[in-house]
């Protein structure tokens, strides 16, 4: 019995760690360690389990000797499995096309285009002054964008070719934000403070300071006794907010016939200091809103009583005011989106 035991100790002994030190693979060093160490019948195990049955006197000789190595084994295979695992490591990265030893690329930082840039700043002013968002669609009937607005059926502006219609449709594109105006009104009860930003479109010859597509942000306030005061008061803050204390402005009477009296609002150009530059038509000044008090058939229109409301509204030109703020000089320049050009614009 213990010289079985005896002769099986000194073959473990003397092959089992060779054996192990010289696995090739993960597999074999799950199927060495179940060989020797086993619980149920690995053969260092069973020479463990047989230690019992010895006499006293070897006993204490291989009692030591078999638990240094099963010690020995343990940490032979843990080494083997670390290398191994680097080695898998090292080959899958290398045969990967990612290398994650190369310095990142310099990607360009992406941000907003000038035109929306301007036109959140334009929100967030006016939502400062108490104004919440309202929109409406870029296809609209004529009944919103004219009629209902006060432009008589023979306004020049009906014509074909200021107006984008659709082909074999009662309907148009929107050639100012205004339509938003009554669609608020007929939906909503005064008192009102809306602003609606949004795409407008003129069918327009293209120049420096034209585009066919373009942008605004309309403003409508509706309440008890709203004055052209308080109309000066709001433009005034709204066009500081935007260009800086000391933005130069100036009201103009004017007409559009869903406001009475009508004004347009001129910021001195800030490309030229007032000295005349294309881009203000050499004029000095740069006309950059229409404005007025709402127009008493608009009211009507909508079912408030002019009697008792009144109000101002005021429409925007977004890439006027980017033309400023940025100092660009030529409209287009902001639609080509030539990267070279939209990243040298900064605010
Ligand atoms: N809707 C006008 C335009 O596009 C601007 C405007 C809005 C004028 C509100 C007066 C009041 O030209």
């Amino acid at each position: 019995m213990s010289q079985d035991w005896e002769r099986g100790w000194l073959e473990l002994s003397v092959s089992a760690l060779d054996v192990v030190s010289r696995v090739e693979t993960l597999e074999a060093v799950e199927a060495a360690r179940v060989e020797y160490l086993g619980r149920e019948r690995g053969r260092l195990t069973a020479l463990l389990r047989g230690l019992k049955d010895l006499p006293l006197e070897q006993k204490k000789v291989y009692g030591p000797q078999a638990n240094a190595l099963k010690d020995a084994i343990e940490k032979s295979l843990e080494s083997r499995k670390r290398a191994l695992e680097a080695k898998a490591l090292e080959a899958g990265l290398a045969s990967s096309r990612v290398d994650l030893t190369l310095p990142a690329p310099p990607w360009p930082r992406g941000r907003r285009h000038p035109v929306s840039e301007t036109m959140n700043e334009m929100t967030s002013i006016l939502g400062r002054l108490g104004f919440s968002l309202a929109e409406g669609p870029q296809v609209e009937t004529d009944r919103n964008n004219f009629e209902g607005l006060n432009v008589p059926a023979d306004h020049p502006a009906r014509d074909l070719q200021d107006t984008f219609y659709l082909k074999d449709l009662p309907l148009l594109l929107r050639t100012h934000t205004s339509p938003v105006q009554i669609r608020h009104m007929e939906a909503n009860k005064p008192p009102i403070r809306i602003m609606a930003p949004g795409r407008v479109f003129r069918h327009e010859a293209v120049d420096a300071s034209h585009s066919a597509v373009f942008h605004q942000v309309e403003g409508l306030y509706i309440d008890k006794n709203v004055s052209m005061a308080d109309l000066k008061g709001t433009l005034s803050v709204f066009i500081r907010g935007l260009f800086g204390p000391k933005a130069a402005i100036r009201f103009r009477p004017s007409f559009f016939p869903f406001v009475e009296p009508g004004a347009e609002v001129d910021v001195r150009c800030l490309l030229c200091a007032g000295e005349g530059c294309p881009a203000c038509k050499r004029s000095g000044w740069m006309e950059m809103l229409g404005a007025g008090l709402v127009h008493p058939n608009v009211l009507r229109f909508c079912g408030i009583d002019p009697e008792v409301w009144s109000g101002y509204a005021f429409g925007v030109g977004v890439e006027r005011i980017a033309l400023l703020r940025y100092g660009v000089p030529d409209i287009r320049m902001l639609y080509e989106n030539d990267l070279r050009v939209l990243e040298k614009l900064a605010p």
